[in-house]
Formats: structure tokens, sequence, C-alpha cells
């Protein structure tokens, strides 16, 4: 079997086109459009890389983005005067600082002095536990640019086993919490697990997110899996791949991602998804 490929770069696209159109809506009623304040602390290459594709996606659907480049030397007290005034300023919905975070500022005081309803990276703990009791808001976006990708190959995803590589607060926590959501059988595997291989073979959908090249071994994959690569890593000739072993890989999957234009572009699709949602909480 040769894997069908798991095309993010085009859903993420059609999603796009579909807010651009409640965007304009919004803007034929001469009514506030959906704005997003992006903050980027230094220059680290990738990070501007990502922040730049979510700047253009907002262009794209006539999101407003409001930027605040700030130098690395920014201190943390700096940082939060920043967000407060942001939490309180009525004409922006959505709050995004880019990680990770020049070495004096916590990420996690950051992340918790956002207010819930404008955190649409679905980060804060107020919106993980929402999502933990069911009850889901403002999704993490990578999670939900997962679950978006799953759920136009899986009809039903309830009672498939599920194993998700990666127990990061951002990806890892959140995925499994949305598979489990979705009537899987979740296991989360973390750097401490012993038999990944065995557990790999018995699962229906693999998503991994780990940050290492070629982790995960096409031969772990079992016959007719799913498999969605969140890990974009940057090899010493240049080249970009992900955490699963590509090309092995597709001969056994049934779906798979490819890294590129897998599972990063619906991160940003899920932004302007979770933006619009806030914008429209801030406007009822
Ligand atoms: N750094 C890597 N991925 C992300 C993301 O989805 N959101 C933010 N804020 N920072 C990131």
């Amino acid at each position: 079997m040769s894997a069908q490929i798991l095309d993010g770069k085009a859903q993420s696209e059609r999603i796009i086109d579909q807010i651009k159109l409640q965007v304009d809506a919004l803007a034929a009623a001469a009514k506030r459009v959906p704005s997003l304040a992006v903050i980027l602390v230094g220059d680290d290459p990738a990070s501007s890389i990502y922040v730049r594709n979510k700047r253009r996606a907002c262009e794209r659907a006539g999101v407003g983005s409001v930027s605040h480049d700030l130098p690395a030397s920014t201190t943390q007290a700096e940082l939060l005067a920043l967000i407060d005034t942001l939490n309180q300023d009525p004409d922006v919905d959505g709050i995004l600082v880019q990680m990770p975070l020049p070495r004096q500022i916590d990420p996690e005081t950051v992340i918790e002095s956002i207010h819930p309803d404008k955190d649409v990276d679905g980060f804060h703990p107020y919106n993980i536990g929402r999502l933990a009791v069911r009850m889901p808001t403002l999704r993490s976006c990578t999670p939900m640019g997962v679950m978006t990708l799953l759920q136009s190959v899986h009809d039903d995803m309830r009672g498939l086993n599920a194993l998700v590589v990666g127990a990061s607060n951002h990806v890892g926590r959140p995925m499994g919490l949305e598979l489990l959501m979705a009537g899987c059988t979740v296991t989360t595997a973390n750097s401490q697990t012993r038999n990944l291989p065995v557990l790999a073979l018995q699962a229906d959908i693999v998503v991994v997110a780990v940050g290492k090249p070629n982790l995960v071994k096409g031969e772990w994959i079992k016959e007719g899996a799913t498999v969605a690569d969140v890990g974009i890593n940057r090899l010493p000739d240049g080249r970009i791949c992900g955490d699963v072993e590509f090309e092995v890989a597709r001969q056994r999957a049934a779906w798979i991602t490819p890294v590129p234009g897998g599972v990063g572009p619906m991160t940003v699709a899920s932004l302007l998804q979770n933006t619009l949602q806030a914008h429209a909480v801030h406007t009822s």
C-alpha cells in the first residue's frame, strides 16, 4: 500500500478562504472585523518565519493583525505590561505570543497573563482545562488542526487506538485530550516510554510531536494507519523533515501528512478559526 497524502496546505487554504467570506460579510455590514495582536520577542529565525506565515494568513483572510516586534532584551515586566494593555483593548480579539521566549521570560507566567477569552493559541490552563472536561472553547491550534485533518478522512474515530508521541503542554497533552474526546483509546508516549515500536504497531492513528528527525521508524507503522507528523526539523544539509521516517511509513499507512505542507499550515488555519471565534464572543 502507498499512503494517500493528507494535504494540510490545501485544507488550510480552503479554511482561510471560508474565513475570508465571513470576514467580508462583517465588513459589508459595517461591523468591526476580527483583529489579532502578534507578539514576537527577539529574532529567532524559525519563529520569524512562523510569525510571518501567521501575519500573511491574517492578510489573506482579511483579519486585522497588529505586529509587536520586541527586542531580545525585553524584560518579563515589559512583556506583561504590553499583554495587559492588549487584554484591555476592546479592538483586540486575540493575543499571540510566539514561543520560544528569551531565557529571562517565563513562558508559563506569560501564557497565564493572557485573558482566556483572547488566548487564540489555546495554551492557557483555563482553555486546556475546558478541553479536559469536554467543554472546549479556544482549542490549542496544532492539535485542533490535526483533528481537522483526521476528521477529513475518518467519519468516526470512536474505538480507534490512537498513539500520541510527545507529551508537551502545547501539543502532546491537548492532542491526547482531543483524541479522547473523539472517542479514541489514547496512549501518550513520553521520553521514558519503553516499548514505543510495540505501541505504534497497535495504533490506528499515530500523531508524533517530538522534534527529532525520523524518530518514528516506518516499519513501526501498522498497515492502514493514519499518521500525522507535527515535527519540523532542519537537517544539516538544509532539508526540512518531520519526526516520522516518511518514505517507509508511507508504504504502510493509509494516510500520512507530508512535512512541510501537512500539519504546519493547519496550525495557522486553526489560529484564524480561533480568532474569528474570539471575535464572535467579544462582539455578542
Ligand atoms: N511556537 C511554535 N509553535 C507555536 C504556536 O503554535 N504558537 C505559538 N505562540 N508559538 C509557537
